[in-house]
């Protein structure tokens, strides 16, 4: 079994590449990226600019149809939607089973969840913000979760969530917010859910 960060960040945008090495140094030890979000020649400078150790950093990126290779390592890693609207749990613990690293995408539903009174109502109990709660709720389901951001600042906050365990009954109240919603239609999807 491979050792992932449980969260991070994905990138796309100019704002968060240049304040990119501070965050690596200070925080981020994770990031998702794939050819077509443009970045990747700016994130490997990143990389080298922060002096971060290289081995301490966990960078994904993604085969797309077309794309050619002599060798693709074996599957022990797998990209797919999770927040609390989509909750593929089959998926989840076939993974968990066969030791394959499972990683959800869009962890905030794209925002969408980030404004549903349960999840809204959590914040005061636990002095934390309602992006920060669901990526508790991800990492607390043995998820490695990957919530974006276009601002610095909440890239920063939606790293600081250790040290504030959602109770079990939490946990189970917001996996009770599950309506099958998915937000990305995959041309190829590789489940059936
Ligand atoms: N493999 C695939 O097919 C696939 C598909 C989709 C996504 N992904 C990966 O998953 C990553 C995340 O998915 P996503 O960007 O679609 O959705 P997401 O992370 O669920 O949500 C991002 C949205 O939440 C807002 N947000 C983030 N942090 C916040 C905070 N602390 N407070 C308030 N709002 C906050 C962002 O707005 P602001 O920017 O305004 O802060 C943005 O609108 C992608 O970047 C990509 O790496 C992979």
């Amino acid at each position: 079994m491979v050792t992932v960060p449980s969260s991070c960040t994905a990138l796309s945008c100019p704002t968060v590449l240049i304040i990119l090495p501070w965050l690596f140094l200070f925080v981020l030890r994770h990031i998702d990226t794939a050819k077509c979000y443009g970045c990747e020649e700016a994130l490997g400078k990143a990389v080298v600019d922060s002096g971060v150790p290289r081995e301490e950093l966990w960078l994904t990126n993604k085969l797309w149809p077309g794309d050619y290779l002599n060798l693709a390592l074996r599957l022990i890693y797998l990209e797919v939607e999770l927040h609390p609207f989509q909750q593929p749990l089959e998926l989840v613990e076939y993974c968990r089973k066969e030791n394959i690293v499972f990683e959800g995408y869009c962890p905030l539903a794209k925002g969408q969840v980030l404004t549903h009174p349960s999840i809204m109502e959590l914040t005061e109990k636990y002095s934390h913000s309602e992006s920060q709660i669901c990526i508790r709720w991800s990492i607390q389901n043995g998820v490695v979760t990957i919530p974006t951001s276009t601002k610095p600042e909440r890239v920063h906050e939606n790293c600081q969530v250790s040290g504030f365990p959602l109770t079990a009954e939490d946990l189970d109240r917001i996996s009770g917010l599950h309506t099958s919603q998915k937000l990305i239609h995959l041309t190829y999807p590789i489940w059936k859910g």
